[in-house]
């Protein structure tokens, strides 16, 4: 499975703050925005990912990232001049997806839960049609809201309904598989001028090829693209990482639990962060883990 991870945008939410600096590389506590939904992707057991964005922020995705070999991952960076639509995303990634299934997750969404590695492993295997992930929220007016039928196939999707016939919000992680490419280059742009994954998932849904996990109360999902959801990611993680002295997204962590580096070059890594206490865990990680 290929991943592609959705960092472009414009941010207009957070303006000024965002007027000279991608949202994905705000802090979010202790690492930058990007590191969450990259965890995720290589939690995934996904090691080639494209990481789409603006052209004004290749070079400074770069300098934090690189090619990602250091996280024995490959990342390509490809430009959305535009933001068109999360859509897009197949359009632009079409060549390198190639004819495998695809992972896009939004480069704006934390998710942390118990758990996480084996359901995300399980629903990257063998996916025929699409796995959406849907997560309770107390106001389903402002996202797309999915409904299932006992089996937890997707029976309906309302994009910011007035009267949700559900709570569950549908996430910004979707699995797809090779199909997307298609159904996303046969789009309309929609009255905001954009491709729409709700769009997508609705092609899924009228093929009867749309399943809706739910990650349940247990979990928190959280997006950061207002100031108030920034500063609560940052609380919500700072509270977490101290109480309990384990980092959330620490990507040179999941890198070597995952197998795709050795301790020793894990170890290297945290030397690289001499100064902050980020660079003490990757390293007393290594040591652990050795
Ligand atoms: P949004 O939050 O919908 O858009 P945005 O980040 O530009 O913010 P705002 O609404 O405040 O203007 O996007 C969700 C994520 O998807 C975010 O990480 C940016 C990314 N994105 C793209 O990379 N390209 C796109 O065309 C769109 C619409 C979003």
């Amino acid at each position: 499975m290929k991943g592609i991870l959705l960092a472009g945008g414009h941010g207009t939410r957070l303006h000024p703050i965002t007027l000279a600096v991608s949202k994905q590389l705000l802090p979010v506590n202790d690492k930058p925005l990007i590191y969450y939904p990259l965890s995720v992707l290589m939690l995934a057991g996904i090691r080639e990912i494209q990481v789409i964005c603006t052209p004004v922020d290749v070079p400074q995705l770069r300098r934090l990232l690189g090619d990602g070999s250091q996280l024995g991952i490959r990342l390509d960076y490809v430009e959305q001049p535009e933001p068109r639509g999360i859509a897009e995303a197949f359009i632009l990634g079409a060549d390198r997806i190639g004819s495998d299934p695809v992972a896009l997750v939004l480069g704006d969404n934390i998710f942390h839960g118990h758990n996480f590695y084996d359901i995300l492993q399980r629903h990257a295997r063998d996916i025929d049609g699409c796995v959406l992930f849907g997560f309770p929220v107390e106001d389903p007016s402002r996202y797309g809201v999915g409904r299932t039928d006992a089996e937890g196939k997707l029976v309906s999707i309302e994009e910011k309904p007035s009267n949700p016939r559900s709570n569950r919000a549908i996430v910004g992680l979707y699995f797809y598989d090779n199909d997307v490419i298609d159904i996303a280059k046969n789009l309309r742009p929609s009255a905001r001028g954009e491709l729409e994954i709700t769009d997508v998932n609705r092609v899924y849904l009228e093929r009867g090829k749309a399943r809706l996990y739910d990650l349940g109360r247990g979990f928190a999902w959280l997006d950061a693209g207002t100031p108030e959801s920034l500063l609560q990611a940052a609380q919500y993680v700072q509270v977490l990482e101290q109480r309990q002295g384990v980092r959330i997204a620490c990507l040179e962590e999941v890198a070597l639990r995952m197998g795709y580096i050795d301790a020793e070059a894990c170890h290297r890594l945290g030397t690289r962060l001499p100064s902050s206490d980020y660079g003490a865990y990757v390293r007393s990680i290594a040591k652990e883990l050795a």
